[in-house]
């Protein structure tokens, strides 16, 4: 039996990468899950997989900024399911640039998909994990949301406000049962560490540095499998005296300098 067994959880940002792994670990640990994912035939493909792997799953294509698709999705899943343990708010995008050189149009888009969408989401599942006086949320951050490579100012700030948010969540909703935690991922080799077509956990540079070097003391990028593991421990019941927090999963990174 899996530590998940009979839950219920959404995941946004499923079709690849550390949603896709998340879900897939979900899966295995006896969830059912809800794959909410912008891109149709990515969001398709981790459905497809998780029931060749025995597991359950809907796919919701859509654009988690479109909040009245996201509450029929939210509502859809309560009455397929009868409830939802857990919330995960994974989806993000990165565009790059410096102060000097970025738009306000991509700052507005950054921080509408990495940090409304998780106020949003978190108000759509909230209320109904009140009136069951159980649930988890958990919020996908980043170690770039207190620590900054640059060129990422926007996408930072969105970070640095999911670790706040979640605390503010936590004290609102401890009350009622609802655990609120986020995870801060460090290097990790997904779609997204490729900037203009290069993974940046390939380059010369990154290896010298921080695997030759040690700057990642696990001397290693992470793979999304090093991060899913801590998303189940968040949503299952060996997790039940811990709110507010921000679990840091990057290899040691942030302990050296
Ligand atoms: N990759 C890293 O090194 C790294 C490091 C720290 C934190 N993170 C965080 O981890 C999370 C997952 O990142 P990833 O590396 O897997 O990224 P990714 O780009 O590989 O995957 C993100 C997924 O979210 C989906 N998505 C984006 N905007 C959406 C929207 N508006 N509606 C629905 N779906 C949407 C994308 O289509 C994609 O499938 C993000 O929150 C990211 O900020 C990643």
């Amino acid at each position: 039996m899996g530590i998940l067994e009979g839950q219920a959880a959404i995941i946004t940002g499923a079709g690849q990468g550390l949603g896709r792994a998340i879900a897939l670990e979900f899966a295995r640990e006896g969830s059912a899950v809800a794959l909410l994912e912008r891109n149709p035939d990515t969001v398709e493909e981790t459905r497809r997989d998780i029931e060749a792997q025995g597991g359950e799953a809907y796919a919701y294509p859509l654009d988690i900024t479109d909040y009245d698709r996201y509450a029929q999705v939210v509502a859809d899943v309560i009455a397929k399911k009868g409830k939802i343990d857990t919330l995960v708010n994974n989806a993000a995008i990165a565009i790059y640039g410096t102060i000097l050189n970025d738009r306000l149009e991509d700052w507005r888009k950054q921080i509408t998909v990495n940090l409304e969408s998780v106020y949003m989401g978190s108000k759509l599942v909230a209320p109904h994990m009140v009136e069951r006086r159980y649930g988890r949320i958990v919020s996908i951050a980043s170690i770039q949301g207190f620590a900054s490579s640059g060129e990422a100012g926007p996408y930072n700030a969105a970070k640095g406000g999911i670790i706040a948010y979640t605390k503010s969540m936590a004290v609102e909703l401890g009350q009622y049962g609802i655990l609120v935690n986020a995870v801060a991922p460090g290097f990790m080799r997904t779609p997204m560490s490729f900037v203009n077509g290069v993974d940046e956990t390939t380059t010369p540079d990154f290896i010298e540095w921080y695997v030759n070097r040690g700057k990642v003391p696990l001397r290693r990028t992470g793979l999304p499998e090093d991060v899913s593991g801590t998303v189940v421990f968040l949503a299952s019941s060996y997790c039940r005296y811990m709110t507010g927090q921000l679990l840091v999963v990057d290899g040691g990174l942030m302990s050296t300098f």
